[in-house]
């Protein structure tokens, strides 16, 4: 049996709370992904066009975020790598961006995921996607907040992994 990591980047405990149920069905390790700089509250003002995920948004070449660590340990243990994050206007949060680019996923098979107040899921699972230069990637699957166990597990079950 090959091991299974979850991986993912929340802001404010939505996707971890998604991350750690999923983690602890499929009895997989965890991994957070953590900014270097760590966001602030004012960060987030997505209202102030001076906060920093405006700043973000309006200019592409400001999302490449640094991470804490951007490697997981022994990385090239795990075959399954599921990924989630929430959406940022409309799309997977950059913050997951430096580690889809900067990691192998040759012989992964990977489940992207997300959690959005309303947005779907739109092009978000390709976008990463394209980021990469392997693996065998399933479909994306997007949460509402606060989902209940029974979809989670449905989920999970759903992937045949
Ligand atoms: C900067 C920013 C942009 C967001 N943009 C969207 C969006 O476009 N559509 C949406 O439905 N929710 C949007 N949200 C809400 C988040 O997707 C939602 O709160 C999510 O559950 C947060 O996940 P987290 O707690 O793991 O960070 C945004 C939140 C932030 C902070």
């Amino acid at each position: 049996m090959g091991k299974t990591l979850v991986v993912y980047y929340s802001a404010t405990g939505q996707t971890e709370r998604v991350a750690k149920i999923a983690a602890e069905k499929l009895g997989a390790d965890l991994f957070e992904l953590q900014p270097a700089t760590p966001y602030s509250e004012a960060d987030f003002d997505w209202t102030d066009l001076e906060s920093r995920v405006s700043k973000e948004h309006n200019d592409e070449s400001l999302r490449d975020i640094d991470l804490v660590q951007e490697t997981p340990e022994n990385w090239d243990e795990y075959d399954t790598v599921l990924i989630g994050c929430p959406i940022w206007y409309g799309i997977f949060a950059w913050p997951v961006n430096r580690f889809m680019k900067i990691n192998s996923f040759a012989d992964k098979t990977v489940v992207p995921f997300c959690v959005s107040h309303s947005s779907p899921l739109g092009d978000s699972d390709k976008l990463l996607h394209e980021m990469t230069s392997s693996g065998d990637w399933k479909d994306g699957y997007r949460f509402a907040m606060d989902p209940s166990e029974e979809e989670i597990d449905s989920w999970l079950k759903g992937l045949g992994l």
